[in-house]
């Protein structure tokens, strides 16, 4: 997501900041900022700017304008509030003597902001960190010690951060801390420095400390202690990073899809944790008002490639849960049919970029003919966020390669969520099996990274079927939606022919595609539907076909017709799409590699569709 880069020493700290950041740009950004203390004076300068990293280079003159030897800079990717240089990090407290930077999402923001306002503090931008530098703040006054008032903000800040902080009153010293979110401590042969991802800190030393989750760091010019949350001091061993930089920003991935896939269990349980409250879903954010979701009595769908599989998958959850029809449609379809949009109506616009052409268009039709829209979508202050009548935004941070990943996982999420909130409004889910459901969700982070320990299964299968010519992937109900975002990963980029099918449908037509070895991947995650699915991959085999069969651990039986079979975890079945599609994208992904082609850049693909 954002970049976080921190710099105590000899040397003059903005030029170093600078080049870090510029390092982190890859990740995507939408304006940055830094911090800088002259421990001669004590002064201590922000200077923020919206945009490019470039902007904030010349504002400072290269960062030869900004005096000092230790400071804090960030490149932001708003999540909370729009990009403007005013939510820009760092971030102050009122007397400006704690400075904070921050990457990571914090959950309870809003109920931390209620007790802190209650307690005469003000804010002045719509970012979750600003909660969290005051919070740090009120501690420090009533405590004294940075590190105490670093440490009892952790225990009450729920989520995931990394932070970098300075204290005015606290000359030569810089903090950090973390959970969940990335941070590395690095010793350089003129300082000390921390850094959200290597490249940040790469130029400067390969010599580096991982803190922990739930742990501090000290940091003066020449010496860096560690701490636990009892402030007792932790020894680290010092690693070497062997990296080159290349492969420093991707953390070491080799493409930015595997890293994104792997980002998946974080961009899912932020997404979640950014809507569930006390077991509960609130859209209270994003005015999504409980008496508007109980008037809905249709809801349409609508969205370009992955994001239109993403409505199907919704389709099948919302319909089942809610009893609410649901019309689902590709963006560029909706906007040139005359859709007949119902009174008491919502459309839902789903989009990565919030800025694709049609699904644009699409929203703008559907407010023309006076229905209310709901953007899912995961770049804030875009065009679909900003027209929509309701967003929410999805956690997924920046999606760097074409074929989206995370994006997809996250959106499958919020639709989630909604269903379970139109379904509670509905009187059609109880509080205590709304509470089951959520405890299902909080457990996919960690079944999708036991999917993902498990990778070099799909790695050997990929290699030997990276020559097919033609694959075909099948299933019912919610395995069809899965069968076509699986399909979709595999043609765009490894370019082989290939084609989702409900598998009831094959035999009017596809079946006669079949040839001896032609793969076919059965998707059967639905138990009313094993059976089904089941006799349409027999008869595919009967004609010749290789299977591959994805299903749930437990579902051994299909050993008997598949010929290689991929187990996913147990989960409520409204959810499986988010684990059943964490093996095709693999196996997508490591297909591209086998054919040595260009994963990230597929030929003729763009990440985001400007144009219709
Ligand atoms: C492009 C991307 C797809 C994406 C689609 C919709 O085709 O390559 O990955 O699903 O656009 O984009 P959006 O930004 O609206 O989700």
């Amino acid at each position: 997501m954002c970049g976080i880069v921190g710099y105590i020493g000899e040397q003059q700290a903005a030029p170093i900041l600078l080049a870090g950041l510029s390092k982190l740009e890859y990740r995507g950004y939408d304006s940055a900022g830094i911090c800088v203390r002259d421990e001669s004076t004590g002064n201590v300068e922000v200077v923020k700017a919206k945009g490019r990293l470039r902007t904030l280079i010349e504002k400072t003159d290269d960062g030869h304008s900004v005096i000092g030897t230790s400071g804090i800079g960030h490149t932001r990717w708003a999540t909370h509030g729009e990009p403007s240089e005013n939510n820009a990090h760092p971030h102050c407290s009122d007397d400006k003597n704690v400075v904070l930077v921050h990457n990571g999402i914090i959950e309870n923001f809003q109920e931390l902001k209620e007790k802190l306002v209650k307690r005469g503090y003000t804010f002045y931008s719509e970012t979750d960190t600003e909660v969290a530098v005051k919070l740090i703040d009120y501690y420090y006054k009533k405590t004294e010690s940075p590190l105490t008032s670093i440490a009892t903000a952790m225990l009450h800040i729920r989520g995931s951060y990394a932070f970098g902080v300075m204290f005015k009153d606290c000359p030569n010293k810089i903090f950090a801390a973390r959970k969940d979110s990335p941070l590395i401590i690095g010793k350089s042969e003129h300082g000390t420095l921390i850094g959200s991802d290597v490249p940040a800190i790469l130029d400067q030393t390969r010599n580096v400390y991982y803190i922990d989750n739930m742990e501090i760091a000290e940091l003066t010019k020449d010496e860096i202690h560690f701490f636990n949350m009892d402030e007792d001091e932790i020894e680290k061993e010092v690693v070497q990073i062997k990296w080159d930089a290349e492969a420093a920003e991707k953390g070491g991935y080799e493409h930015f899809m595997l890293k994104e896939i792997h980002e998946q269990p974080r961009a899912v349980q932020d997404t979640i944790g950014a809507y569930v409250k006390d077991n509960a879903v609130d859209f209270s954010e994003i005015g999504l008002k409980d008496e508007e979701l109980a008037n809905i009595e249709r809801v349409y769908i609508v969205g370009c490639g992955s994001a239109y599989h993403v409505a199907m998958a919704a389709k099948y959850v919302l319909e089942d849960m809610t009893q609410v029809p649901v019309e689902i449609d590709i963006a560029s379809e909706f906007r040139y049919r005359n859709p007949i949009l119902v009174k008491n109506s919502l459309v839902v616009i789903i989009s990565q970029s919030g800025e694709t052409a049609d699904s644009l268009a699409a929203l703008r039709l559907a407010k023309e003919k006076g229905v209310a829209v709901l953007g899912v979508v995961n770049v804030v202050g875009s065009s679909i966020a900003r027209e929509s009548d309701h967003t929410l935004y999805t956690y997924a941070g920046p999606e760097i390669s074409v074929a989206t990943t995370k994006a997809y996982s996250t959106q499958l999420i919020a639709m989630y969520l909604f269903a379970m909130r139109l379904a509670q409004v509905k009187g059609l889910l109880s509080e205590e099996d709304c509470a089951k459901m959520i405890a299902e969700l909080n457990e996919l982070p960690a079944k999708i990274q036991k999917i993902l320990d498990d990778k070099e299964r799909i790695q050997w299968f990929a290699s030997k079927y990276a020559n097919a010519k033609d694959m075909f992937f099948l299933g019912r109900g919610l395995d069809y939606a899965i069968s076509l975002e699986g399909s979709l990963k595999m043609k765009e980029i490894s370019y082989i022919h290939s084609e989702a099918y409900a598998a009831g449908e094959l035999k009017h037509g596809t079946i006669s595609l079949i040839e001896d070895n032609t793969l076919v991947v059965g998707v059967l995650t639905q138990s009313n539907l094993y059976e089904k699915t089941i006799s349409n991959m027999v008869e595919v085999k009967s004609r010749g076909a290789y299977l591959m069969g994805l299903t749930t651990y437990g579902n051994y039986g299909i050993e008997d017709t598949a010929d290689f079979s991929v187990y996913v975890p147990k989960t409520d079945p409204h959810f499986a799409t988010s684990l059943a599609i964490i093996p095709l994208q693999l196996l997508g992904y490591y297909v591209s590699v086998a054919k040595g082609l260009d994963v990230d850049k597929p030929r003729n693909l763009a990440k985001s569709v400007t144009v219709e």
